[in-house]
């Protein structure tokens, strides 16, 4: 399964690095929100090659999904064929694919593919978790000054606000604060330990799929924003070296 979602987030991301330097077909989805040609070009690639190496799976990928139940018993591939797609299409080079399959809710395996770098995350329960050949593994940075944090932007207004609102608290108590645009990559970025945490309000299952089993194998820890146990379904993330999670839910996310 690994292998599967390996190649489909590699010819996905072959697709995204063809069309980059084109013009780009932009249609506006709802409030700061938009998709390309290559989203649509790049899904294709992605389900394909899961529909040939897995017939029959249940493939919840972000511009084709139907309605799907965390649930169920089913195996369910979640696929973001292109996570940054406002970077995308406005030309800031970073974006990413993500593959991510899920068993009765928890991540088996995954893979995060940056295709301008050509670097590839991946990670298999159990197994550890890899930045092309290399074993990934989350920082040892134990005090919130000594963190980089990494967060982007929920699109709807109120959670924006709050968001904004405790990285006004945050941000006095860290090192340094980023923004990436794409949550696959800033989840890959706590477990490779070039950031410490990385949060957002209001991601899709999609987004965070492959990145939960990366970081957990890279011996990170993630929750919701009240530090509790996740759920797939759920919009809130919170992703740590583990080591400044609590203080992290102490700065209070939601206060
Ligand atoms: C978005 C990116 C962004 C995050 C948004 C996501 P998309 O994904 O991951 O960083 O803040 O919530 O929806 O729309 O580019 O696939
Ligand atoms: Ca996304
Ligand atoms: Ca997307």
């Amino acid at each position: 399964m690994l292998e599967i979602a390996i190649r489909a987030a590699r010819e996905a991301g072959q697709v995204l690095a063809a069309l980059y330097a084109r013009p780009h077909e932009i249609h506006v989805k709802g409030l700061r929100d938009i998709l390309t040609e290559a989203d649509l070009a790049a899904e294709q690639a992605a389900i394909g090659v899961i529909r040939a190496g897995c017939p029959g799976a249940l493939i919840v990928s972000e511009e084709t999904h139907t309605q799907w139940d965390v649930r169920s018993e089913q195996p369910m591939w979640f696929v973001d064929p292109l996570d940054g797609t406002t970077n995308f299409a406005r030309g800031l080079p970073m974006f990413s694919v993500s593959v991510g399959l899920a068993v009765k809710g928890q991540v088996q395996c995954g893979a995060v593919y940056d295709p301008l770098l050509d670097r590839l995350y991946y990670a298999e329960r159990g197994q550890g978790a890899y930045l092309n050949n290399q074993r990934l593994a989350v920082s040892d940075r134990a005090k919130l000054d000594e963190c980089l944090i990494l967060l982007d932007w929920p699109r709807h207004q109120a959670t924006r606000e709050q968001s904004a609102k405790f990285l006004h608290r945050l941000a006095p108590q860290v090192d340094a604060v980023r923004s990436r645009g794409s949550a696959a990559l800033g989840l890959c970025h706590v477990a490779e330990g070039s950031a410490d945490v990385y949060y957002q309000y209001t991601l899709g299952p999609w987004d965070v799929a492959a990145g939960i089993v990366i970081v957990e194998e890279a011996g990170g820890k993630v929750t919701n924003l009240h530090g509790q146990p996740y759920s797939l379904d759920q919009p809130g993330w919170l992703a740590t070296n583990g080591l400044v999670h609590q203080a992290i839910i102490e700065a209070g996310p939601y206060q």
